[in-house]
């Protein structure tokens, strides 16, 4: 599409670091020229937002499966008509901390429910949109879980602190989830890059920069 924005996803199993990589690139590519539209998922909006509560409150534990597979979409839907489809079509490079990918691995492959009806629910909420690119901070599930853990003990009392039904999951779960995105990232080399999280935060974002940096000219 002519004149359409780049989109751009990171992806990783929980404390990748993937968050704080997204701040550093957006900063980078502010400075470089380009305009840049920040979101998340589940959250992005006003309404993702309130689902976002809804999805990671720990005190939500009989949310079932398909009911969080149908909230993460809902998300999404809202997330692609009210901010991520104009801003592309007004040319805006547009950065997403997480998109289907996560759901693919998360409730795909970590729950069990498949990758089928996460690809049927993509087509309905997403209508073709797929990322131009993915990075995916690669981190070992168990060293991720205690870098989101030493975070938590930072932030809490705050609100934050209380979206941790998912990240709650046993380590068998998070090490699913992490197997399931390298094996997407060999799956779609062309889209989905792999980068080694366990590095320090400036070696991990000149591994971003390098992924994304080359092919982007501003306008
Ligand atoms: P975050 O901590 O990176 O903001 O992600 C919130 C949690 O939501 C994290 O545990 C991953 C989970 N998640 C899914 O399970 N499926 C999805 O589709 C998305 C977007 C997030």
């Amino acid at each position: 599409m002519s004149g359409r924005g780049r989109f751009i996803t990171f992806e990783g199993p929980e404390g990748s670091g993937k968050s704080t990589q997204l701040r550093l690139l957006g900063e980078r590519l502010r400075k470089a020229g380009h305009d840049v539209l920040e979101t998340q998922e589940p959250g992005g909006t006003p309404i993702g937002t309130q689902i976002r509560h809804v999805l990671l409150d720990a005190k939500n534990r009989e949310l079932c499966p398909t009911a969080e597979l149908l909230l993460m979409f809902a998300s999404r839907a809202q997330n692609v008509d009210q901010l991520i489809l104009p801003a592309l079509s007004a040319g805006r490079t547009v950065l997403s901390d997480r998109f289907t990918d996560s759901t693919l691995v998360y409730q795909g492959v970590g729950r069990g429910l498949g990758a089928d009806v996460v690809y049927e629910l993509d087509r309905i909420a997403c209508r073709g949109l797929i990322p131009d690119l993915t990075l995916v901070i690669d981190i070992d599930a168990e060293a991720g879980l205690a870098r989101a853990h030493r975070r938590g003990a930072r932030t809490a009392g705050s609100e934050t602190r209380s979206e941790t039904r998912i990240e709650e999951q046993d380590v068998a779960f998070h090490r699913r989830v992490r197997e399931a995105y390298r094996q997407l990232a060999a799956d779609e080399s062309k889209r989905v890059r792999l980068i080694d999280g366990s590095q320090t935060r400036e070696a991990v974002a000149e591994q971003v920069w390098h992924a994304v940096a080359l092919p982007i000219t501003p306008g």
